[in-house]
């Protein structure tokens, strides 16, 4: 890129870039099963088996109290009849936005496969015991920056951070099975759950799973 008319190079060089290079899989939502978590699962263990990178990794969005959207990638901790998982520090933004406004949003994008799926829906925080279970089964730095509990403050000094380090690390040597009661382990219980797939003839195929008090109903949408 050269340095003069930077928006119209930009804008050249992003026309440039292919999407959905693929070759992509195929989606047919007639044998879409009635239940999203299990084309959920089907979705990701395919992403697995054809190693995608960090197919687990999604974007969590959430309001903060003035309604102000935010976002932030986060991995899925688990799936189950009850919902999807993700962990993090209750006094972070994303925990506060929380606390104030427990509804969220959650997207997966697997590019190899050009595929996108969104949900949305309550978000609910697990039991203390649930909540200590994943906190003990991160790594040691992990728990010991958790335990400062200053995640997205202003960093003004790298040293005073290695030195809180330090002390946090000492702290788990001493006792490993030290439990941040602040880590919290969430989750988002869908109400819609989109599936998308991308084709290369550009005509996108979209499932949207709404729950209504008889279950789970299926729907199409325009592309
Ligand atoms: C691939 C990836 C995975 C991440 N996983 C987590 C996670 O599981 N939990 C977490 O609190 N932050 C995770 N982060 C960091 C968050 O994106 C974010 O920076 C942090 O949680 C602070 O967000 P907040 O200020 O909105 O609370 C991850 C970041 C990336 C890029």
């Amino acid at each position: 890129m050269d340095d003069g008319d930077h928006g119209t190079t930009v804008r050249a060089w992003l026309r440039g870039i292919e999407v959905f290079a693929g070759p992509l899989p195929e989606f047919d939502p007639e044998r879409a099963p009635a239940d999203p978590t299990r084309l959920f699962v089907s979705w990701l263990a395919e992403a697995v088996r054809d190693g995608l990178r960090d197919p687990h990794a999604m974007t969590l969005s959430t309001v903060d109290e003035a309604g102000d959207p935010d976002a932030r990638v986060l991995i899925l901790k688990g799936v189950d009849a009850r919902g999807w998982q993700f962990a993090g520090h209750g006094f972070s933004p994303k925990g506060r936005q929380l606390a104030v406004h427990a509804r969220a949003a959650l997207t997966f994008y697997w590019p190899e496969h050009g595929r996108q799926i969104r949900l949305r829906g309550a978000v609910a925080p697990g039991s203390a015991e649930d909540n200590a279970a994943d906190f003990l089964s991160r790594s040691t730095t992990a728990r010991a920056e958790s335990l400062i509990g200053r995640q997205s403050q202003y960093l003004a000094d790298t040293v005073e951070r290695d030195q809180a380090l330090e002390k946090s690390l000492a702290l788990i040597e001493g006792e490993p099975a030290l439990v941040d009661s602040a880590w919290t382990l969430y989750t988002l219980a869908p109400t819609e759950v989109e599936f998308w797939q991308a084709a290369k003839s550009r005509v996108h195929t979209r499932l949207r799973y709404e729950r209504t008090e008889h279950g789970w109903e299926r729907f199409r949408l325009w592309s």
